[in-house]
């Protein structure tokens, strides 16, 4: 839904957006106080962030896919964090234990809060990790120091908020962080007040806030209730940059006559960081501290480039400036020309900016009817349907590969891979668009039809599964459009209808997903091994060219997807068992080595190659060599963790092998 309330910003004067570009200090009036910042663009804002923890000691790694391994969680890596979860657990990181990079992140969670001033699915999030090594204290102060000193941002602008701590939980309330904050504001001159957070009460004078679990807590799954066990988690201390006063109360407010709060919806206030304290574990007797303190930072890099621009929209930041600029071309109108085509432009700018990172991942996912390629596919039709709404496309030509080529060129520095990968992105844009454009007016006619002339409808379940059968709408765009005429839908029937037909089984949802997490329970590893197996018995029996394009595994079961054109014959799949099997019945010690990416790319492991980073990579080596051979059964960079020797996995048997997306095969094994 989007956020009303922040289109407080709708009624200011939407600064030039070629403003950010301008790198001279610029004096800004805020309202409360007149400041000068540094303009610096968001390149260089993370760069800057990258070489202060450098000059820290910490080794700066590349960001990870956007398709997480192993990691039933999320569909996408949606936190710095995610990729780094083996190794807050206690695994050893190659690179060491001071950690930190730009990780690209994808929520589809956020997906219809898009429209509002500063929320997107796709965006990058600035990371920096102690695996054990230093704690609050440097962090806090380090942070206070890459802002107000790196980044010149003027403390009376930052707010902190802690936890207040929970007794049930044994965890008690933050005021070592307290401390350490107030410390910080007075050696830059301001007296810090820390105060209970309540609505009531509003800022109260306060600069630092104590908020309960449901705002200061960190786990990839929320709260501590919701945490399953085994997953760590710990309280937290966020960031806040204040924009002033005039963003406050505004008439549409939900905080209509209520004081603002850091985190109230008004759009005066934006968490810019997170520092998280991860030091506690979910067990059966409740939490257990981790044998280390592990600090866990994250910074949204569009939202510290707003900052330090003191732009309260992010769209108006250069990282959206060019996507903007093409989008105005091919609609003909302008940003901030009405809320109706700011929210438009928002959406299309993020969603095709998300899809265009997704699609050119090295694990690239094709649109499709089932899992992440159902989100794709919603992401790119329904910023079509926007699109069109803001008079896109009226000549019928296809557009949306245009936005991608912007986003191509604006990240080819930080991000090859798009590049790389523009010509395929293109064409599944192509695609995707053609396919679309061919049902979308006639289904537009259709839910006309549908809705004509009924007040308050509710379109039954099944007109729109036929609106998603024949006209290819998402039950979301449906939801969407009805709303728009105050009609609502039995989503519920349609669901239900979909699942009839075995259409959609979408684990972007809760359910496919459940019960397991990036664990590290003997089984799950000796899956992970099993998959290392799988994957070199894949590529023995199918061809070289197989690779991996993704795996999920439980304590259960492991999930594989890899390329490969057809359906597998039974013969190649009793060879693939076969071979693993052997390889397990060799009984052979699982070596580990941390090495450099070059020399493991020399040795013929296999893994993902496009860092630009020197880093340090570890790398698995299982099986004996076939004969005549000197490579040994299976070489992979990974992060572990592994069974210690093959003997220990057991009998491997392949449960499914199934079309994934287009050309990409999926198999379920199990270990029995
Ligand atoms: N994991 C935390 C977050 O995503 C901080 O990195 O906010």
């Amino acid at each position: 839904m989007i956020d009303k309330l922040n289109f407080a910003q709708r009624n200011l004067p939407i600064k030039s957006i070629s403003a950010s570009n301008q790198r001279l200090p610029r004096r800004l009036v805020t309202g409360r106080l007149a400041m000068t910042i540094q303009n610096m663009t968001s390149k260089e804002l993370r760069q800057k962030y990258l070489d202060f923890f450098k000059a820290k000691s910490h080794a700066i790694i590349a960001s990870a896919s956007l398709i997480p391994e192993n990691d039933p969680t999320t569909i996408f890596t949606g936190s710095g964090m995610q990729p780094m979860v083996p190794y807050l657990l206690g695994e050893k990181h190659p690179a060491g234990v001071r950690i930190a990079d730009s990780q690209k992140c994808f929520r589809a969670g956020d997906i219809e809060e898009i429209g509002d001033n500063r929320h997107t699915t796709f965006f990058e999030m600035l990371g920096n990790w102690s695996l054990g090594d230093y704690f609050k204290k440097e962090q806090l102060a380090w942070m206070f120091e890459f802002l107000t000193k790196k980044l010149s941002l003027d403390s009376k602008n930052l707010y902190f908020t802690v936890f207040r701590g929970n007794e049930e939980l044994g965890i008690s309330r933050d005021d070592e962080a307290v401390e350490i904050l107030k410390a910080e504001f007075k050696k830059a001159g301001l007296e810090a007040k820390a105060v209970d957070f309540s609505e009531r009460d509003g800022l109260n004078g306060g600069r630092i806030f104590y908020y309960d679990e449901s705002k200061n807590w960190w786990s990839r799954s929320g709260v501590p209730a919701n945490m399953p066990i085994g997953e760590p988690g710990g309280p937290d201390s966020e960031i806040f940059w204040d924009f002033g006063a005039e963003l406050k109360v505004h008439e549409n407010s939900l905080f209509k006559n209520q004081p603002c709060h850091l985190n109230c919806a008004c759009g005066r206030f934006l968490e810019i960081g997170n520092n998280v304290f991860m030091q506690y574990l979910k067990t059966e007797k409740g939490f257990e501290r981790l044998p280390k303190g592990n600090i866990d930072f994250g910074g949204g890099l569009e939202r510290l480039t707003a900052a330090t621009d003191n732009k309260s929209d992010i769209f108006q930041t250069d990282l959206f400036k060019h996507i903007i600029n093409r989008i105005e071309q091919l609609s003909g109108k302008k940003y901030g020309e009405s809320e109706e085509i700011t929210k438009a432009m928002r959406i299309i700018a993020d969603h095709l900016k998300a899809a265009t990172f997704i699609m050119a991942d090295d694990k690239g996912i094709t649109p499709s009817n089932t899992d992440r390629g159902y989100v794709l596919r919603r992401l790119i039709r329904r910023a079509i349907r926007y699109g069109r709404q803001i008079g896109i496309n009226a000549a019928g030509g296809l557009w949306t590969k245009e936005i991608a080529k912007v986003v191509a060129h604006d990240y080819q520095t930080v991000y090859p891979e798009l590049q790389k990968n523009i010509n395929k992105v293109i064409e599944k844009f192509r695609a995707e668009e053609e396919k679309f454009g061919k049902t979308l007016e006639q289904g537009l006619k259709e839910f006309e039809k549908i809705t004509d002339g009924q007040v308050a409808k509710k379109i039954s379940g099944k007109e729109a599964f036929d609106l998603y059968q024949s006209y290819g709408f998402p039950l979301e765009i449906t939801e969407e459009l009805a709303k728009e005429k105050n009609c609502t839908v039995d989503g519920e029937a349609c669901r239900a209808e979909m699942k009839k037909h075995q259409e959609l089984s979408r684990t972007a949802s809760a359910g496919a997903f459940k019960g397991g997490l990036a664990d590290t329970s003997e089984q799950t590893k000796k899956l992970h091994t099993a998959a290392h197996l799988l994957l070199a018995a894949l590529r023995k029996v199918l061809g070289a060219e197989v690779a991996q394009k993704g795996s999920n595994i439980t304590a259960e079961r492991l999930r594989f997807d890899f390329s490969y054109p057809e359906k597998m014959t039974d013969e190649q799949k009793k060879a693939v068992e076969n071979l693993v099997n052997q390889a397990i019945k060799d009984a052979s010690p699982i070596v580990c080595e941390s090495m450099d990416l070059l020399k493991a790319k020399k040795i013929g492991a296999h893994g993902t190659f496009d860092s630009k980073y020197e880093e340090k990579v570890k790398v698995y080596t299982m099986g004996r060599s076939s004969a005549g051979s000197e490579s040994p059964f299976s070489r992979e960079i990974c992060g572990g963790p592994h069974a210690g020797n093959t003997g220990e996995l057991g009998h491997f048997k392949i449960k499914k092998e199934e079309s994934s997306s287009a050309g990409v095969r999926r198999i379920k094994a199990i270990l029995e």
